[in-house]
């Protein structure tokens, strides 16, 4: 079985915007692996967020990789101005992407690190084929659209199926997890295969702080 290593991806959803560099360096200095970027474009989900332009300015303020989540319709219109901005790994939706393969060959071809993400209603089979091209794939736990819900217990199964689906494959991928992941249910889906942890509220609206939330994450998902 291949389980690559454990890492943390704070969401700056959850950030306090007028201190947005130093929210991030502070995530850095903490052991953050990756920094994730939701963006929404009131379309594909209901929430407007950020643009091109917040990613541009996270890349001023840290060297880790940027993890850019498009919940957008028609990602491959922007994927060129992400990637311009400072995105390495791209996170498009199988939902808004009905040429799936073409926008995933787009990203790598641009540079960046190609992922995939699946609501929560979209059974696990439906990356199986897209697999042998991706380095990522998402596996949202909540409904994309808002920080600060509920994780739905009930997409642990799910889990387990797509890490299973990776095994088969036979090369290292990402099996990333985003929505309601705190210190009560990392265990959980560290369990059933997933290995990259978003978070945003667990860690940005910490009452212990953001270095004590981070590292009581990876604790807490410690195999
Ligand atoms: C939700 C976003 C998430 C969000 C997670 O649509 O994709 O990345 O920031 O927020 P929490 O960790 O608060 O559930
Ligand atoms: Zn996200």
């Amino acid at each position: 079985m291949v389980l690559p290593e454990l890492r943390i991806a704070p969401s700056i959803l959850a950030a306090d915007f007028t201190r947005l560099g130093e929210q991030i360096a502070e995530a850095e200095t903490a052991g953050a692996d990756q920094i994730h970027i939701d963006v929404m474009d009131g379309r594909f989900v209901p929430n407007i967020t950020m643009g091109p332009l917040v990613v541009r300015a996270a890349r001023r303020a840290t060297r880790l990789p940027l993890d850019v989540h498009l919940m957008i319709i028609e990602p491959e219109q922007h994927i060129p101005a992400f990637i311009e901005a400072g995105a390495d790994i791209i996170t498009v939706h199988v939902e808004a992407c009905p040429h799936l393969h073409h926008v995933i060959q787009q990203i790598r071809e641009a540079g960046a690190s190609p992922s995939v993400a699946l609501n929560p209603h979209t059974p696990a089979v439906m990356i199986k084929e897209i697999l042998p091209f991706v380095d990522m794939v998402l596996a949202m736990t909540v409904n994309p659209g808002f920080g600060g819900q509920a994780f739905i217990a009930e997409m642990l199964p799910k889990l387990r199926a797509i890490r299973d689906m990776m095994d088969a494959a036979g090369r290292p991928i990402h099996l990333q997890v985003d929505g309601g992941i705190d210190s009560t249910t990392t265990p959980q889906v560290v369990a059933h295969g997933a290995n990259v942890l978003v978070a945003g509220t667990a860690i940005f609206d910490a009452p212990e702080g953001i270095q004590a939330a981070i590292s009581a994450l990876r604790r807490a998902g410690q195999r």
